[in-house]
């Protein structure tokens, strides 16, 4: 059922896992489903706000009531989100990014051959970039890790510039990528950290959603 919590509300949500070209048929990409980012956006819509849905290639289909922005590298999806920031009052970056990018794209097919090398430069980090220059959006950002989850989450929150963290437990095979369960910890830049059970990721895409709504509270959007 809908309501009215993020009425007037603009969330834009990343989700999937970015694909970094090769060649015009072969790409580096990552295992992530992108069902977290689309629980997300789909608990947005249902709480009445303007969802904007920025993807990375995926199998799901797309949510109703969405604005759909289809992207596939992570260059191309940091265009998608910085040219609408100004526009949104929350972002929450749910994709999983690559962090390297194929420095020479070759234009045609590559031939088979004994041995090859591939050149990778990083990509830009974008939730750091938006956080760089964040004014009244709240950010919400994604964190795998395999120990030290709250240290090492906490660090990102500082790093980021974040209002809240997702730090999941990816060690666990009942957790993060490309299961329909999750489980970790909302982390704050000034509160204690929440402990969440494994639950779905629709049950803890609603979770993370009532967090945002006092977010936006707080901060009087
Ligand atoms: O630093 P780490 O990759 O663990 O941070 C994860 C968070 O940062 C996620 O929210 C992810 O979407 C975001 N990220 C990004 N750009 C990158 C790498 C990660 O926006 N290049």
């Amino acid at each position: 059922c809908k309501t009215s919590e993020l009425e007037g509300i603009t969330v834009l949500v990343t989700a999937g896992g970015t694909q970094e070209n090769i060649d015009p048929v072969r790409y580096i990409g990552n295992r992530s489903s992108g069902k977290m980012g689309y629980a997300i956006a789909e608990q947005a819509v249902r709480m009445g706000a303007n969802v904007i849905l920025v993807s990375a290639p995926t199998s799901l289909s797309v949510p109703s009531g969405v604005e759909f922005v289809p992207v596939d590298s992570a260059l191309s999806m940091q265009e998608a989100v910085e040219s609408r920031y100004k526009n949104v009052d929350v972002v929450v970056m749910a994709a999983a990014v690559s962090d390297f990018r194929v420095l020479h794209k070759a234009e045609q097919k590559i031939k088979k051959m004994e041995s090859m090398t591939l050149e990778l430069v990083k990509n830009p980090d974008i939730l750091q970039g938006l956080g760089s220059h964040k004014e009244h959006q709240i950010l919400v950002g994604f964190a795998a890790e395999t120990e030290h989850v709250i240290k090492y989450g906490q660090d990102k929150v500082a790093r980021k510039n974040l209002d809240m963290l997702v730090a999941n437990d990816v060690s666990k095979s009942n957790a993060g990528f490309n299961v329909d369960t999750n489980e970790g910890y909302f982390l704050y830049p000034d509160k204690e950290p929440k402990e969440m059970a494994n639950m779905k990721k629709s049950e803890l895409a609603q979770y993370i959603m009532k967090e945002v709504v006092e977010l936006v509270a707080n901060k009087h959007l």
